[in-house]
C-alpha cells in the first residue's frame, strides 16, 4: 500500500523546532516558528489566563459536545473584539464568527468553503507569504498565484507592483491579505495604502480573506483591527480569520476564530449553513477548553484589562528586542541593520541568504526559516549577544 509513497520535505517553519529540539548544543536558539517567550526565554503563562483557569478549575463543568460552530458566548465575544462592539457588521446580524482550530484551522474552513463555493477557486498570496499559506491553499484543491509585496532591493513594500497584480486579477479571485504583522516580512501597509488596496478590490470584484494572527503586536487592538473596519466600511464582503495562540500565549489549545462578512442576515445564515457541513465533515465540533479561557478573560473586565496590559508588555519587549538586535549588530561592526528596528511584529526579515541561515543554524545553533525571517520576540537580554555575533559571522 505505502510502497510508493515519498518522503516529504520537513515543515518549512515546524521542522526547524524538530531540529532544534535534537540540537544537543547549550547555546542553541530557536528563532525559527513564531513563539513569544519571556525576558528569561521561557513561553509565558499569561497571569489572566492562570486567572481564567484558576476560575475555571473552581467549577469543573462536565465536557459535552460543543455546537459545531463553537461556543456561543466565545463567537460573540471575538466577533465583538474583531469588528468592535457597535459595528455595523455584528448589529446588522450580517456577519458569522465560528470558533476554529487557531489561525490555522480557520484558514483552512474558509479555504473548503471557498473551494465548494467556486471549484475554479483561485487564490493570491503576498510575495513572500507564511509559508504555510500556498500549502494550504494548494491542498484544499485552490490553485495559488501570487501578488507583488516585499521589494528587497528598498526593503519596503512595493505598493505600485501589489496594486497592479491585483487590478489585473480576474474578477472573483481570493486575495489572501496580513491584516497586521505581515509575516515573514514585519512591514505592513500604512491606512491610505490599504484604502488603495480596498478600491482595487472592490472594483476588480475581488474576494478578501484578512488573515489577522498577529493582533495587538504592532499597535494597540484597536489600531491592528482598524483595518477589519476598514473592509467593512467598504462594504464588502469578506473572510477574516483570528488566532489567539500569539496573544493569549495559547500555542497549544489552538483556538482561534473564523469569521465571514456577509451582504444580510439571511445570507449569514444560509452562509453558517454551509460553513457548519465544513466544519462537521473536517473534524465535527471544537474543543472547549481554550476557547472557555478565552472568553472567560474577554467577557471580565478586569480579566480583560490585565489581559490587554500582558499584550502591551509582550509588543513593548519585541520593540526593545529589535533595538537591542541592532545595537548588538552594530557593536559587531554591522551597521546598516536598523531596518530591523522598523518593522513590526514577530519578525525580522533579516535578507539573510539560504546559505547563510543555514550556516547560522549548523555552526552557530541559531535556527531561523531558509526564507532569512528570524522570531525576534524570542530574543532576551541573556541571547541577543550571542545571536548578533552569530549572525555577524555568517554575514
Ligand atoms: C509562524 O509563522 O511561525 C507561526 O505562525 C507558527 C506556524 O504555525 O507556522
Amino acid at each position: 500500500l505505502f510502497t510508493d509513497v515519498t518522503a516529504a520535505p520537513a515543515d518549512p517553519i515546524l521542522g526547524l523546532t524538530e531540529k532544534f529540539n535534537a540540537d544537543t548544543d547549550p547555546r542553541k536558539v530557536n528563532l525559527g516558528v513564531g513563539v513569544y517567550q519571556d525576558e528569561t526565554g521561557k513561553l509565558p503563562l499569561l497571569a489572566a489566563v492562570r486567572a481564567a483557569e484558576e476560575r475555571l478549575a473552581a467549577e469543573p463543568k462536565p465536557r459535552g459536545y460543543l455546537p459545531i460552530d463553537g461556543m456561543k458566548l466565545y463567537d460573540d465575544d471575538v466577533k465583538a473584539l474583531v469588528f468592535g462592539e457597535g459595528s455595523d457588521a455584528v448589529t446588522s446580524g450580517r456577519t458569522i464568527t465560528i470558533q476554529a482550530l487557531g489561525g490555522t484551522g480557520a484558514l483552512k474552513i474558509g479555504a473548503d468553503f471557498l473551494k465548494f463555493l467556486n471549484p475554479d477557486a483561485r487564490v493570491l498570496i503576498s510575495t513572500p507569504s507564511w509559508e504555510n499559506h500556498r500549502a494550504l491553499f494548494t491542498r484544499a484543491g485552490i490553485e495559488v498565484g501570487e501578488y507583488r509585496y516585499y521589494d528587497p532591493a528598498r526593503r519596503g513594500i512595493d505598493v505600485d507592483g501589489m496594486l497592479a497584480d491585483l487590478r489585473a486579477a480576474a474578477s472573483g479571485t481570493i486575495v489572501l491579505l496580513h491584516a497586521c504583522c505581515h509575516n515573514p516580512t514585519g512591514y505592513d501597509l500604512t491606512p491610505a495604502q490599504w484604502d488603495e488596496v480596498i478600491a482595487v478590490v472592490k472594483a476588480g470584484g475581488l474576494v478578501p480573506f484578512l488573515d489577522m494572527a498577529y493582533q495587538g503586536f504592532a499597535k494597540s487592538l484597536e489600531e491592528d483591527g482598524a483595518v477589519v473596519r476598514k473592509f467593512v466600511d467598504a462594504g464588502l464582503s469578506f473572510f477574516c480569520s483570528t488566532s489567539f495562540s500569539k496573544s493569549f500565549s495559547l500555542y497549544g489549545e489552538r483556538v482561534g476564530a473564523l469569521s465571514i462578512v456577509c451582504a444580510d442576515a439571511d445570507e449569514a445564515k444560509r452562509v453558517l449553513s454551509q460553513v457548519k457541513i465544513v466544519v462537521r465533515t473536517n473534524y465535527s465540533n471544537p474543543p472547549t477548553h481554550g476557547a472557555a479561557l478565552v472568553e472567560t478573560v474577554l467577557k471580565d473586565a478586569d480579566l480583560r484589562a490585565l489581559w490587554v496590559d500582558e499584550l502591551a508588555a509582550m509588543r513593548d519587549r519585541i520593540k526593545e528586542m529589535r533595538q537591542a538586535l541592532v545595537a548588538g549588530l552594530e557593536a559587531e561592526g554591522v551597521t546598516d541593520f536598523g531596518f530591523i528596528a522598523e518593522q513590526v511584529g514577530m519578525f525580522s526579515y533579516s535578507g539573510l541568504t539560504k546559505d547563510q541561515m543555514i550556516k547560522l543554524r549548523e555552526e552557530h545553533h541559531v535556527y531561523g526559516t531558509d526564507a532569512g525571517r528570524i522570531c525576534v520576540a524570542a530574543l532576551n537580554a541573556g541571547n541577543v549577544e550571542y545571536v548578533s555575533k552569530a549572525i555577524a559571522a555568517v554575514l
